[in-house]
């Protein structure tokens, strides 16, 4: 039997994973963290009395808790799957990794760079995989905009592009959790600013940005950001993205070497160059590519963990992500045009399919 046999023999193993928090966006990781994905969950974990006594119900016989340390000295496990709210990530994190578990944690990595990178030394201290639930990545559009501009195959690949205008407004009237200053850029804009990471690789410049918001709106702090960030391929982007507005939709236009691609929320068209003066070619409907979404996460989490394979999503990664998020902090505090933190990854890593296991 060859090598590469040997290893296909082996049966995949599963990974025992505790779940910390439990309610709201913690109940995914329950979905599909199963056995067929090559997952086994074995504790719960939750500071909210009801919302553990209700994921009980949900799922019985998985042993609960309501602290990290008592699950983590009753259960065997191999990961944690960290969904509790942002300013636990760094501690709940570290506290895992030391117990030598893989740890894929929600987005964003941590409230602050400075945090997000003590999170990555300590998963690489530790020899354990850390990976960050950028979920929108694995989704048909920014799927679909990957391949439009990277894949020459593609049928309707535009090319390179020269200038992105990314728009995404949401009707969120409610700041709930948006409750820190620049709650918005850490909260959703790492999720755009991954997607930016993911179509173009790392090697975003500089940044020029501007956070602002109405007297009349419910948010303490600032929730709408405005910026251009110039990347190191020449590539311009125009991001503008709103809480709390009164239109919910998502406007991506993408002008590339061969031809444009515009996107809103249902639809990706593209059109070709022409070389007539001011004439409109006709927009091509683009077929979506397939939505993965948090399967394509978990999937990744336990190539990751499980093969040690480099993934787009691996806490090193998510570095430039969170460098987005910084320097666009700085630059709409201090007014200016600012330079952005560089990591040493930032590859255009983008899974083709669910693997199997
Ligand atoms: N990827 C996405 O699309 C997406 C969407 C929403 C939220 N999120 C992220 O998920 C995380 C959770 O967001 P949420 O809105 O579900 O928050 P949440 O405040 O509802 O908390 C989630 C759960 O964690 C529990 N919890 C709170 N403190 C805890 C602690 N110290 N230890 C254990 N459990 C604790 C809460 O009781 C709750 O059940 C955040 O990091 C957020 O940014 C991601």
């Amino acid at each position: 039997m060859s090598d590469e046999q040997k290893s296909h023999a082996r049966p995949a193993p599963l990974l025992r994973t505790i779940h910390v928090g439990v309610g709201n966006r913690g109940q995914w990781p329950l979905r599909f963290a199963v056995p067929a994905a090559g997952f086994q969950p074995v504790a719960l974990v939750d500071t909210h009395p009801s919302v553990l006594a209700q994921a009980g119900r949900d799922h019985p016989g998985i042993p609960a808790f309501a602290e990290l340390e008592a699950a983590l000295a009753a259960v065997e496990a191999d990961a944690a799957i960290i969904c509790s709210p942002t300013q636990f990530h760094t501690t709940q994190g570290k506290m895992c990794l030391a117990a030598g578990l893989h740890i894929l944690v929600e987005k964003g990595l941590a409230p602050t760079l400075d945090a997000a990178r003590e999170t990555v030394a300590a998963a690489a201290a530790a020899g354990r995989a850390l990976c960050v639930a950028q979920n929108y990545r694995y989704q048909s559009m920014e799927r679909t905009v990957a391949r439009l501009i990277n894949d020459p195959s593609h049928p309707c690949y535009i090319g390179e592009p020269f200038l992105i205008e990314y728009t995404q407004h949401r009707q969120r009237p409610h700041p709930r959790t948006l409750n820190y200053p620049f709650a918005s850029v850490w909260d959703m804009s790492c999720h755009h600013f991954d997607n930016l990471l993911s179509w173009l690789g790392g090697g975003f410049a500089t940044i020029t940005a501007k956070t602002f918001g109405p007297p009349w709106s419910r948010y303490q702090h600032p929730n709408n950001t405005s910026l251009q960030l110039a990347h190191r391929s020449g590539c311009m982007v125009h991001y503008l993205h709103t809480h709390d507005a009164a239109i919910n939709e998502i406007r991506i236009r993408i002008q590339g070497r061969l031809g444009a691609a515009v996107l809103d929320d249902t639809s990706v068209r593209t059109c070709r160059r022409g070389d007539l003066q001011l004439q409109q070619e006709p927009l091509v409907s683009v077929t979506p590519e397939e939505h993965l979404g948090e399967a394509g996460v978990l999937a990744d989490f336990y190539r990751h963990a499980v093969r040690d394979e480099p993934v787009g999503i691996s806490g090193s990664e998510n570095l430039n992500a969170m460098a987005l998020c910084d320097a666009t902090c700085r630059s709409s505090v201090s007014g200016k045009t600012v330079s952005i933190a560089a990591f040493d990854c930032g590859e255009k890593a983008m899974p083709a399919s669910i693997p199997t296991k």
